[in-house]
């Protein structure tokens, strides 16, 4: 049965900016009508995968942008099942062409807003999520735009998390970091436990940075890691 989304209206106020950005080649509308239904999770095959992949490593990415990140997890490990969800078209095509180039076939991937879709997975499911550079939405008057909430993070996410699994969030935005950590603090089901600031200001080893980190410490911005574990 379909979990309610608490406290969101049944149409949701949208998280992310544009779904298209450049034209696409003809190449590249191709390996969308052709290469992306093989690997597309719509409700029926996140049914499916629920169902059959419960005991395996399982790996969410939201917002996977153009996706370096998750095209990385996905090749480093081939026993791990792979997802991730973007609705700019443009990433969606960029990750498609890394993926069809290196024949990946443990990763499954969506252009839906995961609000939409995160119930259909089974409880306990994921390993790890990782929410990397979400849109900070700097105006006062977008803030409700902002994805990474309690209410996403502790009634939604949470119960899709196997015991001791993890929520990792990033982010090199000064306001939002401080949004973010106010959010989390109010968190009951995930426990953030850093102990010094070497917790959230430096990135695991063989971190692969993604194409907003990059772009942040180019500028100069300090980007931090929040790491949030699920307690029961
Ligand atoms: C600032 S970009 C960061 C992209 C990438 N993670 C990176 O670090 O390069 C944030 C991304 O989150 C996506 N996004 C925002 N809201 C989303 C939602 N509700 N579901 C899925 N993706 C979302 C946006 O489309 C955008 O590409």
């Amino acid at each position: 049965m379909k979990q309610e989304l608490p406290n969101f209206h049944n149409k949701l106020i949208r998280s992310f900016g544009r779904i298209k950005s450049r034209k696409l080649s003809a190449q590249k509308k191709f390996l969308l009508e052709n290469f992306l239904p093989k690997i597309k999770l719509d409700n029926n095959s996140i049914d499916q995968v629920s169902s059959r992949s419960k005991e395996q490593s399982n790996i969410l990415e939201i917002g996977f942008g153009f996706g370096d990140f998750l095209f990385n997890l996905a090749q480093k490990n081939p026993q791990k099942n792979i997802y991730g969800f973007e609705p700019h078209i443009n990433g969606i095509v960029n990750l498609l062409e890394l993926v069809n180039k290196e024949n990946l076939n443990n990763i499954k991937i969506s252009n839906a807003d995961i609000r939409h879709e995160i119930a259909n997975f089974t409880d306990q499911f994921f390993d790890e999520i990782y929410i990397l550079f979400p849109d900070p939405w700097p105006k006062f008057k977008h803030y409700k735009r902002r994805l990474v909430t309690t209410n996403f993070l502790d009634n939604i996410l949470a119960s899709k998390l196997k015991k001791s699994a993890k929520i990792i969030i990033a982010t090199d935005h000064d306001a939002y970091k401080t949004w973010i950590l106010a959010n989390i603090l109010e968190c009951k089901k995930l426990y953030w436990n850093a102990s010094s600031k070497s917790d959230w200001q430096n990135f695991p080893q063989n971190w692969i940075a993604t194409k907003y980190q990059k772009k942040a410490i180019a500028e100069g911005r300090i980007p931090v890691i929040f790491e949030l574990v699920k307690s029961s």
